[in-house]
């Protein structure tokens, strides 16, 4: 490797990995599929996006990158980069449209098509369960602020595993817990789009509940390698002063120390207890040892840093977000490796203590530049390398690092952004449905032929 990085290439090739580590791409389903699709039941990500003014342009997911249709032509393009792992997630409501009861058969058989399509080209299936379509009925039912929602998960998710759980390689139940409770019930920026405090603090608790319990229903179903997979965002102090760390303290607990401790110590960070605790669910503590079920791996999805600084009430977190001075991505989210290798390395020590970490989402929107029919994104690639450096770091100073997932596959559904923030190796015409490998997914084909 080298240390200037380079805008046209991968300054690495598999050589300089272990032999055993993993390359992989990650998407999720309501992102890529297209939710009109095969008997797919409604989610609550179909009811926000109808609601005027909640997502980009009024866009949502309904027809996305129409995968449940060219899901072939993608795994072609996983398998022709040279992947070694698709990371892909379940659709709740296409296997249960009313998120429980009836199962919807041609749910399942994409599913099924779907991982035999990766084995039959070599690729490692890993599945998340629940990456943010909860189905509406649940959610009519208070979703994630109910408690029963972890029974309804558990159900499901022995329904879907059943089917397919002996051919996936990896599961983790639910990606991004922070964005599940916190960007969604306090913020309001994701489905359901509450901003109330004590939705917050249930589906916090909540959404590790339901991760045990999924956890434990795969292990009485004899599967393995099971993990958890949790976002990351180096919390900075926006100044010197005691307060501007106090408040990137508690950002820190309520964004990456929450979910960590409670798998892995039982508790929860004192300093957040502090502003939710009386919004907790009664008796939350005796849930601890669901929650803590052992995992076999922990993810690590990230993006950026930010800068935090009180935003001088005196209301719970009480903080708020400075513009930071780094180059950023089209997120506006800063451009900092550096918060990488702070993760792997606390993660590691902290918690996971010898358990193989993955990188399970690292990646970023760029501007694409289309000429003589090729798709360019330097700054993509300069973004990997950078990234790429920290990790390579990281496994030679020992650290169990074993796979590294870009996110993501295609431009795609970015949420309540639509579909101009494009995240993919592979670009997407959104009027035409085609497939353009953009310079980057070429960078990685190079980078990771056998030798
Ligand atoms: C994390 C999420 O898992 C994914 O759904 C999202 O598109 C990317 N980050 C980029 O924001």
């Amino acid at each position: 490797m080298t240390s200037t990085f380079s805008r046209d290439r991968l300054d690495f090739t598999r050589a300089n990995m272990p032999e055993d580590f993993q390359f992989g791409v990650a998407a999720s389903s309501y992102q890529i599929e297209g939710s009109k699709f095969g008997g797919c039941g409604r989610s609550h990500w179909d009811d926000f996006a109808a609601t005027p003014g909640n997502t980009a342009r009024g866009e949502d997911g309904s027809l996305a990158c129409d995968h449940y249709h060219r899901w072939a032509e993608d795994l072609d393009l996983v398998r022709d980069a040279g992947l070694d792992c698709y990371r892909f997630s379940i659709s709740w409501a296409r296997v249960l449209p009313e998120g429980r009861g009836q199962a919807n058969q041609e749910g399942i058989d994409f599913y099924e098509r779907l991982v035999d399509g990766m084995l039959e080209r070599g690729i490692k299936p890993f599945a998340t369960l629940y990456h943010w379509d909860l189905p509406s009925p649940l959610a009519d039912l208070g979703g994630w602020r109910n408690r029963d929602i972890a029974s309804w998960f558990a159900d499901y998710t022995d329904v879907i595993m059943r089917r397919i759980g002996d051919r996936v390689h990896a599961t983790a139940p639910i990606n991004e817990p922070w964005c599940v409770a916190w960007l969604s019930h306090f913020m309001g920026h994701h489905a359901p789009g509450l901003r109330d405090i004590r939705a917050t603090a249930r589906a916090m608790h909540h959404v590790l509940l339901a991760h045990g319990r999924a956890t434990q229903a795969m292990r009485a179903l004899g599967m393995k390698n099971l993990g958890l997979v949790t976002n990351f965002e180096y919390a900075e102090p926006a100044d010197e002063s005691a307060e501007a760390k106090a408040a990137a303290h508690l950002y820190d607990g309520i964004y990456n120390r929450w979910f960590l401790d409670g798998v892995f110590k039982k508790s929860y960070p004192q300093e957040v207890l502090a502003g939710l605790g009386p919004n907790m669910p009664e008796n939350y503590e005796q849930d601890f040892d669901i929650i803590a079920e052992p995992v076999d791996w922990v993810g690590i999805n990230y993006y950026t840093r930010k800068l935090i600084a009180p935003d001088g009430t005196n209301q719970f977190p009480a903080l708020k977000e400075v513009e930071g001075p780094l180059p950023k991505t089209l997120m506006d989210w800063e451009i900092y490796p550096e918060g990488l290798d702070f993760f792997m390395r606390r993660v590691h020590e902290d918690y996971a203590q010898g358990l193989p970490i993955y990188i399970t989402e690292n990646g970023m929107a760029s501007p694409d530049m289309a000429k003589d029919g090729a798709v360019h994104d330097p700054d993509r690639i300069q973004f990997l390398n950078a990234h790429l450096a920290k990790v390579h770091k990281a496994v030679e100073d020992g650290l169990p690092i074993k796979g590294y997932f870009i996110w993501s596959l295609l431009d795609n559904y970015e949420w309540a952004l639509g579909y101009e923030k494009r995240f993919g190796l592979v670009h997407v015409d959104f009027d035409t449905l085609s497939r353009t490998p953009k310079a980057s997914w070429h960078a990685l084909k190079e980078a990771l032929k056998a030798e």
